[in-house]
């Protein structure tokens, strides 16, 4: 899955079972369809729970649909699930700061990868590294490259770097400062990629080949007889939009208008005619204060259709 904000797995194990808990309350039915895919981790998450026959009805849909807006976004999940992207290039291509702001919006896998991959906090807007430890970080990625360098993934060739650098740098507080540097890079652009790559060696990659994948506004995607629809729209008073204005009442008023049922998450919603159906206290992100988590309850509505 891509590393995305307001991905509902990417944040771990616990983030893992708020997507189960999404995936259990929706009713079985021939189709899925997630309208608002984004990273493509509920779709993901959908497949390998099925898989692993987790849930109590084993296969609970047939047919499995992916939409995105953003055709970027949508490329580059189609690409990894496809089994086209080139994985090699991008461990092997050092993005500079000026490269990242040429190439992040371009409406490519690879402009999506270098988005998300390459920004700060997989934000998409600030390059990843600060300018004072910009070159640092280059040469520590050309020597990830090399043979020599011990570990299986690049990241273990890291962190064998990072050891050996500390041995030789003789202030102590300088080395202190390296890492308080890279701790301030709150998800590193390797485990990023090991997380999109990790994706390559799972068994249900065949399964995700199959998925059906559109490039629509929610509205235009036809909807077959017997299915169910999950939207994880844009999080409503939250102000994170992904780049569009996002019309939640126009969005409220094609739910109500559906014959078929529709779930939508959200921390609220401001339509009381939704019927709350589940709800979970999730743990977003950090406090840079403190250190200890901000916590959010993650809701489900439900527009009140059956099957
Ligand atoms: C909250 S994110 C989805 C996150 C996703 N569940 C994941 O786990 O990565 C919302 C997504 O909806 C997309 N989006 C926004 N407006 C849309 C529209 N009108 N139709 C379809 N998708 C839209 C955004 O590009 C964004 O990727």
């Amino acid at each position: 899955m891509i590393p995305y904000q307001g991905c509902k797995v990417y944040q771990g194990r616990w983030a893992v079972s708020t997507a189960f808990g999404i995936l259990k309350m929706i009713p079985s039915a021939e189709n899925f369809y997630d309208l608002f895919g984004g990273g493509g981790s509920i779709v993901e998450a959908a497949c390998r729970f099925q898989e692993n026959g987790l849930f109590e009805q084993g296969q609970k849909w047939k047919h499995i649909h992916y939409n995105e807006l953003n055709t970027g976004v949508y490329l580059l999940n189609k690409a990894i699930w496809e089994g086209t992207f080139d994985f090699d290039k991008a461990r092997r291509t050092w993005i500079s700061r000026e490269r990242f702001f040429a190439e992040k919006d371009e409406p490519t896998a690879w402009g999506a990868f270098v988005r998300f991959c390459w920004s700060f906090g997989g934000g998409g807007d600030m390059y990843i590294y600060g300018k004072e430890i910009e070159n640092t970080r280059n040469l520590q990625h050309l020597l990830t490259l090399m043979d020599w360098v011990p570990g299986e993934t690049q990241n273990e060739k890291r962190l064998f770097l990072r050891k050996e650098i500390g041995k030789v740098l003789k202030n102590h507080k300088q080395l202190q400062s390296l890492q308080r540097l890279e701790r301030l890079q709150s998800l590193e652009r390797l485990e990023r990629l090991e997380s999109l790559e990790g994706l390559q060696r799972l068994e249900s990659l065949e399964r995700l080949e199959r998925v059906n994948k559109t490039n629509k506004d929610y509205r235009d995607v036809p909807i077959e007889p017997n299915s169910v629809v999950y939207c994880d729209i844009p999080y409503e008073g939250s102000g994170k939009c992904y780049g569009v204005n996002f019309d939640f009442a126009g969005f409220y008023e094609w739910s109500k208008t559906r014959e078929f049922p529709v779930y939508h998450s959200g921390y609220m919603c401001s339509d009381p005619f939704f019927k709350l159906t589940w709800e979970k206290v999730t743990q977003c992100r950090m406090s840079k204060k403190d250190g200890k988590g901000i916590y959010k309850t993650e809701k489900l509505f439900w527009n009140g259709r059956k099957l």
